[in-house]
C-alpha cells in the first residue's frame, strides 16, 4: 500500500524485506513462540560470526590482559567477575565475563548491527525508527548458577502486546542445554507480564515446567520479543559459551547505552544512512537545558526527516518537537 505521495507504508516495507530475505518461517516462529533461532547460513553472511568471535576475544584480552580459552575454558569456571552473587546464591555468575559497549571496538561490530537479517526482523518488531540500546557479550564457562527467567522489557507489568524491546543475540559458540543455552518459555510473550519469583526458576525440581533450551550452531542469530520469559541453563560441559546480545528498542524507551553525539562522524559517514538513526542520533530526549533541548530536537528532526525521505517511507511518528500539550 502506497500513499498518494508515492511513499511506502513502513510495515509494508518491513514485510517486503522479510520476503526478500526469505525470513517468513522465522517470523512465524517468533509470533508463535516469542523467539526464533536463525541458522548460520542465513544469519552470518561472509563468516560474520567467526570474525565477531575473534574480535571479542581481542577485546577481552585488551580489557583484562588475558585471552579467553574456548575449548577447556578453565579460567572461566565458576566465574564471579563483576556480578558475583548478584543473580544467585550459588557463588558464581550465570552470565560469566560481561563485555559492554562493543560498537566502538572495530568495524565488524558495525557490520553486526547492519546485518540485513538482524535489521529485517528487529524492524518487523520495532519499526524503522528503532535504535540500538546496547551491544555486549557474555563469555560463560562451567557454572553452578542458572539465570532466572525475566523479560528484557524493564517496565512494570502489564506489558503491552507489541514489542518495545527486542533482543538479537549472535550465538558465537554452539548452544545446547548442557552448554548453558538460553532458556525460554514458549509463548510467554503473550502473557504481557513479568514472571513471579516462583515462575522464574530454571532447572531442577522447582524449575518452570515449560522452559526449553534454545539450541543452535555457532553463527546462529537468536531473536526474541522483549516480553518473552527467558533466562539460561547453567553450563555443565567444559569450554566456553560466547554470545553477543544486540539489544534493540523503540526510540521512546530508555536505552542502556547513550550514543547521541558520541558516534564519530567518520563512523557515520562510512555506514548506510540508517546507521545514524540506529545509533540514537534522532532521539530528542535526554536534554538538560532549554538550549540543549532546542539543539537536540533540531538535530533529531533533521536526522529523522532525512532518513525517512532517503528510505522512501511514510514517517512512522511525529517528529522530535515538543508534543505534550
Ligand atoms: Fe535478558
Amino acid at each position: 500500500m502506497s500513499s498518494s505521495q508515492g511513499l511506502i507504508d513502513p510495515f509494508d516495507a518491513a514485510m517486503a524485506e522479510i520476503a526478500r530475505l526469505k525470513l517468513e518461517p522465522y517470523v512465524a516462529e517468533l509470533e508463535s513462540k516469542g523467539f526464533t533461532v536463525i541458522p548460520p547460513e542465513v544469519a552470518s553472511p561472509g563468516g560474520l560470526a567467526s570474525r565477531l568471535l575473534e574480535a571479542i576475544l581481542d577485546v577481552s584480552e585488551k580489557r583484562t590482559g588475558t585471552r579467553p580459552e574456548i575449548i577447556e575454558g578453565r579460567a572461566h569456571e565458576n566465574y564471579k567477575g563483576r556480578f558475583a552473587d548478584y543473580y544467585s546464591d550459588q557463588g558464581d555468575s550465570p552470565i560469566g565475563e560481561y563485555l559492554q559497549c562493543l560498537l566502538f571496538e572495530g568495524r565488524v561490530f558495525e557490520e553486526a548491527l547492519m546485518n540485513p537479517v538482524l535489521l529485517a526482523i528487529t524492524t518487523y518488531l520495532l519499526g524503522y525508527s528503532s535504535v540500538l540500546s546496547s551491544m555486549s557479550c557474555f563469555i560463560k564457562g562451567r557454572n553452578k548458577s542458572t539465570f532466572a527467567l525475566h523479560t528484557d522489557t524493564l517496565i512494570p507489568s502489564p506489558l503491552p502486546a507489541h514489542a518495545l524491546i527486542c533482543n538479537a543475540t549472535y550465538l558465537l559458540t554452539d548452544f545446547t542445554k548442557e552448554n548453558g543455552a538460553t532458556a525460554f518459555v514458549p509463548g510467554s510473550h503473550k502473557f504481557c507480564r513479568t514472571p513471579s519469583a516462583q515462575e522464574s526458576i530454571v532447572g531442577g525440581k522447582d524449575g518452570h515446567p515449560d522452559a526449553v533450551a534454545a539450541e543452535g550452531a555457532a553463527g546462529s542469530l537468536m531473536i526474541f520479543h522483549g516480553n518473552t520469559w527467558h533466562g539460561a541453563f547453567n553450563r555443565t560441559q567444559p569450554g566456553l559459551r560466547v554470545s553477543m546480545p544486540v539489544l534493540m528498542a523503540r526510540p521512546n524507551m530508555r536505552t542502556e547505552e547513550d550514543l547521541f553525539g558520541a558516534v564519530p562522524q567518520e563512523m557515520i559517514d562510512r555506514n548506510p544512512g540508517r546507521f545514524k538513526v540506529l545509533t540514537q542520533q534522532a532521539v530528542s530526549y535526554g536534554f538538560s537545558s532549554e538550549e540543549g533541548a532546542a539543539h537536540r530536537s533540531a538535530k533529531a528532526a533533521e536526522c529523522l526527516i532525512a532518513y525517512f525521505e532517503e528510505m522512501g517511507l511514510k514517517r512512522e511518528e511525529r517528529i522530535a518537537f515538543p508534543h505534550h500539550g
